[in-house]
């Protein structure tokens, strides 16, 4: 199949922002990708456009119902110059999933690709080489039709935009404090948590300020039925070293299935490292810092990589995990995972693009 993807160019470059002082998500380059949806044309019109506001009438489904999901990855540039991305594929594999669970009409993932190739190749100046910078590139889809009858929605607008950006959580790869949330959840079986999706994001805000009010970066989230089983990290997923092995809460519907997530599974047993995915309880992790197993906790995401967690807060106690600095474990696999998305180290896996 062929796609014939129409461009217009900016007439206005804009200026670009200092790289070596980069807020995550605050300038956006100076193109973006759009395509249309209507029901009984399919996804059409695909476009490169200079980078602008959108026009939508207050009516549109998305406002209201909160049909849209996203996506977040990230372009590098090498030492040699050129860009690559890391495992693209896997998020418009999950753009999928994500919209099917949304009940919004797939999108074609080649075309997909192919759009953001050609938008990186017009943006590719966008792209920064400072260390710990990339271009974050967010993928989306929401729902356009003006009417507001609760079902799926009839038009949609894809889009993809991107943004030069630093570390995500000012502590960088410094631990983070955290805070064990039982008054909140983020997702229940057989909702949507495994769906990156706007409304799991705006669930967690107020646990997040809660937690910020008393002094924590982020919550950890507990399952939405017992409160018992640990699911996730702020947005990111979660990894536990306790006794020499890994453990990660196993993918259950209400948990999203990230890419780094699952990168780091591959690059842990690739180092000969046991990884279990189950269930692992609050009460577990408590016993394993109170046993002295517990040697190493830390988020994964696109967005900060590796989140390493110095504390944690439970049911009004407090535990400093490895006196509250970085595990060589957290600290070994940003590196490499880094290192293999900049083209500076190895990629056995072939994850680069
Ligand atoms: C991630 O990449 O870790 C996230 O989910 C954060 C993003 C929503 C900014």
């Amino acid at each position: 199949m062929s796609f014939e993807i129409t461009k217009e160019l900016t007439k206005n470059p804009k200026t670009k922002p200092d790289s070596s002082n980069l807020v995550f998500g605050k300038h956006f380059t100076d193109h973006m990708f759009i395509m249309d949806y209507e029901t009984g044309k399919g996804w059409h019109s695909p476009r490169i456009v200079p980078y602008q506001p959108i026009l939508l009438d207050p009516a549109a489904k998305v406002f209201h119902y909160g049909q849209t999901i996203f996506e977040g990855l990230k372009a590098f540039r090498k030492a040699d110059g050129t860009v690559v991305t890391f495992r693209p594929n896997k998020n418009f594999e999950r753009l999928n999933r994500s919209n099917e669970r949304l009940s919004i009409p797939a999108i074609d993932e080649k075309l997909a690709l192919e759009a953001l190739r050609e938008l990186l190749l017009i943006d590719q100046d966008w792209v920064p080489s400072e260390e710990g910078t990339s271009l974050y590139i967010r993928p989306f889809v929401i729902a356009t039709e003006s009417a507001l009858g609760v079902n799926p929605s009839e038009k949609y607008m894809f889009m993809i935009i991107m943004s030069p950006v630093g570390s995500y959580y000012a502590e960088g790869i410094n631990p983070v404090k955290i805070f064990v949330e039982s008054k909140y959840v983020r997702a229940v079986r057989g909702g949507v948590g495994n769906a990156k999706t706007a409304g799991n994001y705006a669930a967690s805000l107020k646990a997040q300020e809660e937690a910020h009010e008393q002094g924590y970066s982020q919550v950890l989230w507990l399952d939405g039925v017992h409160l018992k089983y640990i699911e996730e990290v702020g947005s990111m997923n979660i990894f536990f070293r306790i006794d020499g092995k890994v453990v990660t809460p196993a993918l259950n519907g209400s948990i999203l299935d990230g890419i780094t997530r699952n990168s780091i599974i591959q690059l842990l047993k690739h180092w000969g490292w046991t990884v279990e995915e189950r269930q692992i309880s609050i009460d577990e992790l408590v016993e394993a810092q109170k046993s002295d197993k517990l040697e190493e906790i830390f988020g994964t995401g696109t967005a900060a990589v590796i989140s390493p967690v110095g504390e944690i807060s439970y049911a009004g106690e407090k535990f400093t995990i490895r006196d509250g600095s970085t595990g060589e474990l957290s600290a070994k696999l940003y590196d490499t995972l880094t290192g293999i998305q900049r083209g500076a180290l190895e990629d056995p896996f072939g994850w680069v693009v």
